[in-house]
């Protein structure tokens, strides 16, 4: 059974091959390598003792991703990672993201449809929710305006789907990602931020191996018990589990509708501090921080309502935020070896 993974040399894509991988799944990969290395595929294959396809070009390419499903209609299913997501630089460059990120999904929709391939996972983010009036938040909460392009993009990429699914015959599996982190247990692979870290656990283990001077904590003036903003961080294996189930659901067509949503989160909340701190018992090592003004653009606080997927996926995250933390810690050594 193949499953197309774009963008499956990313940060969450390799982590999710190697789940589909485990599960016996053949697995073709798509992507530019515009934001990962040619080296994932090997270490992918160190983990799990197995071959996959890969084929390198760009999605927004129409007559590349054309020949493409032309060439791979035995495909069952379509797990859609490839896009570009870093916040702030979406504001500065708003169209590069729209680009990107919709062409490709149109293009990949195209070629789905041309080759009767009915089944889509996307990669959608928390993020489409700004500022819930209600926590945790559930998958019907109001979808509300984006403050970034990044973020206008996975709500109108929903939308997308969603009306393709009406005319096209899509099936469509909407994951609203919560806030990512840790690494694979082997430290085989792993995120790779490339320059300065936006994101809070890279510049914690970057301060830590010495590569930072010190974390810069947001804000600690929220209306939160410590002042500091509060993420659902989870754990990268458990998120890559849920793409395998969410690919399982649309195979033996147990999805209730043709386009479903799930919050993908552990359902706690965890601020700035209480990462620090979890960061520190794990490592035992101290981190250097300091508190700044707030980040424009960032919410309070956001948590899931993870019961609609506990039920309907049967799936729920497993690591604790300790064990979070001290794998993106694990990462951080390995990649600091391979540096030297
Ligand atoms: P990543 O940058 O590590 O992986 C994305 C991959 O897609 C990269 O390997 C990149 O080279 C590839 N790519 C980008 N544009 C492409 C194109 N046009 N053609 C072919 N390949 C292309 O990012 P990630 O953290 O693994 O995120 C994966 C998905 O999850 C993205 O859609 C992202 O928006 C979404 N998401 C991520 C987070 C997070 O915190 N990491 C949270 C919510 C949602
Ligand atoms: C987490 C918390 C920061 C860095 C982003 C995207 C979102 C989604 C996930 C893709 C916040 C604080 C951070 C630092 C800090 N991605 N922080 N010092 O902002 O929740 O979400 O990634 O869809 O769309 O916006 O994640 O890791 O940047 O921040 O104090 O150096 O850590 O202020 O409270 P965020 P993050």
């Amino acid at each position: 059974m193949k499953i197309l993974v774009t963008g499956g040399t990313g940060y969450i894509g390799s982590h999710t091959v190697v789940e589909l991988q485990n599960r016996g799944y053949d697995v073709i990969i798509v992507d530019d390598l515009s934001n990962s290395s040619i080296e994932v595929l090997d270490n992918i294959a160190k983990i799990t003792g197995k071959k996959l396809l890969f084929e390198q070009f760009d999605l927004t390419d129409q007559d590349k991703t054309k020949g493409f499903f032309r060439k791979y209609n035995d495909i069952k299913g379509v797990i859609h990672f490839a896009a570009f997501k870093a916040v702030g630089e979406s504001v500065n460059f708003p169209l590069k993201y729209y680009r990107n990120n919709l062409l490709s999904l149109i293009n990949i929709l195209q070629g789905m449809g041309d080759n009767a391939i009915p089944n889509i996972v996307f990669s959608s983010s928390c993020t489409v929710y700004g500022q819930p009036a209600v926590l945790p938040v559930r998958e019907d909460a109001p979808v509300q305006k984006a403050w970034s392009p990044y973020g206008a993009t996975k709500q109108i990429s929903e939308d997308i789907i969603n009306d393709t699914s009406r005319s096209a015959g899509i099936k469509g599996i909407l994951l609203r990602y919560f806030n990512p982190i840790g690494a694979h247990e082997s430290a085989i692979i792993g995120e790779l931020p490339i320059g300065e870290p936006n994101c809070l656990m890279p510049y914690i283990t970057q301060t830590a191996i010495g590569k930072r001077p010190f974390l810069r904590v947001w804000g600690n003036d929220y209306n939160t018990p410590d002042g500091t903003a509060i993420r659902d961080y989870l754990h990268v294996t458990d998120l890559a589990k849920a793409h395998v189930i969410a690919v399982e659901r649309m195979l033996n067509e147990t999805m209730k509708q043709n386009v479903e949503v799930f919050n993908l989160g552990t359902g706690n909340g965890f601020s700035v501090m209480q990462v620090i701190e979890s960061f520190e018992r794990s490592t035992g090592v101290k981190l250097n921080y300091q508190i700044m003004d707030r980040r424009p653009g960032d919410i309070e606080q956001v948590w899931a309502d993870t019961a609609f997927a506990n039920k309907e996926l049967g799936w729920k995250t497993e690591k604790s935020l300790d064990e979070m933390t001290a794998s993106a810690w694990k990462w951080e050594k390995e990649l600091a070896k391979k540096r030297k």
